[in-house]
């Protein structure tokens, strides 16, 4: 059997990572990157950190329109599945690189499996959630991280065939955590005591309102706690011309994103964590650290029935506040499965194709 992969940005890569070596024992694999991302921060510190294979194509598709993403990913997609003929074509998350390659290959033919099907935050203004609702329902096999996610799939009634196997973070982050427990990226940001780290980058963030809140939340915090935020390219751009980065470089550690195992050590470590990631919630809830979510819904809905996830988004007020406040929960479950997932996927795979 062949299958080709097709990813694009920081979260495909991964999510690729938990069951590329499974496929590699088992079937011809081929990695397809679009190109969506291509600072080495953002890209290939991720095939190094986790061990993929360089990609068999390189689609170069690079920045731009959401259209002009989709539109060259998919164009250039078309011609090499048409080349390669897979019996499947697996596709992760929800970025613009997961819709084109769903897409292209739906639309010439192939069979098409969705990792981490059926999340939904219920906005479309989020580009991801139209992503996701695409995908979903044109894609044959549906590979449904929680309960929840799988039960969207089925009062959607999508097309295709779900199953539930469990996030395959918890799979990508049970195999590389003491690896990442050897960085030295505390001694290298001489970082001693308890510090908050920062991850924001999600479009919905990037106005100047929101860089705003975003960067009085963050000036009001530095006088109790450490900051250390690893900046997306995205994040700096913006804050740089909305005339803000200068004043928070003077109360936050602001630094280059970093490698998967260099984060995880840094994340591990920290006594809090504000974001506005779906990867770095999942991690944080996995690694029982406080996570406040710099937004105003998340797909991760259990992650916040647990209490060990809390949105605040309003004002800076409301966002200080639940940073401070945070008290851990004193349960703490196993929402996101069992670190099964990627074999479970596998072998759903080799069922449907014998
Ligand atoms: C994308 C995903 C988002 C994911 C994020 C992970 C979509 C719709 N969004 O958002 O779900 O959380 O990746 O990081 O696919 N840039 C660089 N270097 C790069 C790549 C991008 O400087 O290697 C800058 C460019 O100015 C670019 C901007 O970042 O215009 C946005 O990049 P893009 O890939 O369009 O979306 P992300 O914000 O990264
Ligand atoms: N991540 C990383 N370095 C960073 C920030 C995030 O390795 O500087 C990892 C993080 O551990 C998670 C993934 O990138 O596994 C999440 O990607 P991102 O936040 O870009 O996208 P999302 O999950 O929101 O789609």
């Amino acid at each position: 059997m062949k299958a080709v992969s097709v990813v694009g940005a920081r979260p495909n890569f991964v999510k690729l990572s938990a069951i590329e070596p499974l496929i590699r024992e088992r079937w011809d694999h081929i990695i397809v990157h679009t190109g969506q991302h291509y600072d080495y921060e953002l890209s290939k510190i991720f095939f190094d950190n986790l061990e993929i294979p360089s990609p068999h194509y390189y689609l170069g598709v690079g920045s731009g329109t959401h259209a002009h993403q989709v539109g060259e990913a998919m164009k250039r997609l078309e011609k090499l599945l048409l080349t390669e003929e897979p019996d499947i074509v697996i596709v992760y998350g929800d970025t613009n690189s997961t819709l084109a390659g769903a897409l292209a290959a739906v639309k010439a033919g192939f069979t098409t499996a969705h990792v981490e099907a059926g999340l939904r935050s219920w906005d479309m203004k989020m580009p991801e959630e139209v992503n996701r609702r695409v995908v979903d329902h044109i894609s044959q096999i549906l590979f449904a991280p929680t309960q929840g996610s799988l039960r969207n799939l089925r009062e959607e009634r999508v097309p295709g065939r779900s199953f539930l196997t469990g996030d395959v973070h918890v799979d990508v982050l049970q195999r590389w955590l003491s690896a990442a427990e050897k960085s030295n990226i505390l001694e290298r940001l001489d970082i001693g005591g308890e510090y908050l780290l920062v991850t924001v980058h999600r479009a919905e963030n990037m106005d100047p309102t929101r860089l705003k809140v975003l960067h009085d939340t963050l000036v009001s915090l530095s006088s109790e706690f450490e900051i250390v935020f690893p900046m997306h390219p995205r994040t700096r751009k913006s804050l740089s011309l909305a005339n803000l980065l200068p004043k928070l470089e003077g109360a936050v550690k602001v630094i280059d994103p970093l490698g998967y195992l260099d984060f995880i050590k840094l994340l591990k470590h920290s006594s809090r964590v504000l974001t506005d990631s779906g990867g770095v919630q999942r991690e944080a809830y996995l690694l029982g650290v406080p996570c406040v979510v710099f937004r105003d819904r998340t797909e991760w809905v259990e992650l916040v029935d647990s209490g060990w996830v809390k949105l605040a988004y309003r004002d800076v007020d409301e966002v200080v506040k639940a940073v401070k406040e945070f008290e851990k929960p004193q349960f703490h479950g196993n929402l996101l499965g069992d670190g099964n997932a990627s074999r479970r996927i596998v072998s759903i795979l080799e069922e449907v194709f014998g």
